[in-house]
């Protein structure tokens, strides 16, 4: 992250199977800009297919909705 951010490039977090867990006392996926979790039918929570995608960036995730 310290490498990212002192150029600028935004962290997209693959926390795929990451659910609820934490690194560092960081939920993961809430590192980095922008989290990715699944939902596919092999992951912590099953809605068959799915995906969520979280960040802090209101205009992020205005352009994403
Ligand atoms: C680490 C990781 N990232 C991304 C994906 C893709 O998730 P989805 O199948 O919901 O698109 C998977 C699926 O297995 C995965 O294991």
């Amino acid at each position: 992250m310290a490498l990212c951010d002192s150029v600028d490039i935004p962290v997209i977090e693959d926390a795929a199977h990451s659910l609820g867990t934490t690194w560092n006392g960081r939920n993961i996926g809430t590192i980095g800009k922008v989290g990715c979790f699944s939902f596919q039918s092999y992951k912590l929570l099953n809605a068959g297919e799915g995906r969520i995608l979280i960040t802090d960036d209101d205009d992020l995730i205005a352009q994403a909705a």
